[in-house]
């Protein structure tokens, strides 16, 4: 199944709840939620009272994407407000296994997220352990970039080595995606697909659309 996740990072945040509702109107059923701590990243964006906010008006799927250092400081918290999954970055000076199993006791999902630049071969010890694996297809830390195309071929990858071990992760693609090359991502083996501009500018309920109707009859796996 296919799934689309707006990311809020795009969103008018005068307008966040009605901009929310709009989006899962048309069809979302996540909503990614991208946390920054101007450490592992540049930028820095929202944290926990944003989170736990939001989700008294919403019961979308909540899909954390977690740019932080040390993430393992924090996620008893983001479970606590509202987190379904929690996403962390392999590149994050991590014990993964570790917060792998944190994460799942908290009972919540958990993805390992890795960075253009980390080889698809880096999540191959955790694909037995995680619900999902997130292939950045842009640098992490602004939204609004070009997609690097190079990243798909990741997805690719990992999804063939997931069957080899006879696993079937989630694979989660984020950054750049558009209506104009959702079809090639989901054609490359993912099947959640964040969009943050593609969603929040100009008309959400016709861009929702436009994204799921692209998603349509690619054939992920
Ligand atoms: C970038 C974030 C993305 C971002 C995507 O670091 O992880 O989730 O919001 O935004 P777009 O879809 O505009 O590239
Ligand atoms: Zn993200």
């Amino acid at each position: 199944m296919n799934i689309l996740s707006p990311s809020i990072l795009a969103a008018d945040f005068c307008k966040l709840g009605e901009q929310i509702k709009e989006a899962e109107a048309a069809g979302a059923r996540y909503l990614h939620i991208d946390v920054m701590d101007g450490v592992f990243v540049p930028s820095i964006s929202y944290g926990m009272p944003v989170m736990a906010s939001v989700r008294k008006c919403t019961d979308l799927f909540f899909d954390v994407h977690l740019m932080i250092q040390k993430p393992e400081r924090y996620i008893r918290e983001f479970a606590e407000c509202g987190a379904d999954l929690i996403n962390f970055h392999l590149e994050a000076d991590v014990d993964a296994r570790s917060i792998i199993y944190g994460i799942r006791d908290l009972g919540k999902k958990v993805g390992v997220t890795i960075k253009p630049g980390t080889a698809a071969r880096s999540v191959r010890p955790y694909l037995g352990l995680v619900d999902m694996v997130l292939v950045m297809t842009v640098e992490p830390g602004f939204g609004g970039q070009k997609i690097m195309p190079h990243c798909l071929e990741k997805v690719g990858e990992i999804r063939g080595m997931a069957q080899e071990m006879g696993y079937n992760p989630d694979i989660e693609v984020d950054g750049g995606i558009t209506q104009e090359n959702v079809g090639e991502a989901i054609a490359a083996g993912a099947n959640v697909i964040v969009a943050g501009s593609a969603v929040f500018r100009g008309d959400i309920a016709a861009n929702v659309r436009k994204l799921l109707t692209g998603m349509q009859g690619q054939g992920s796996v």
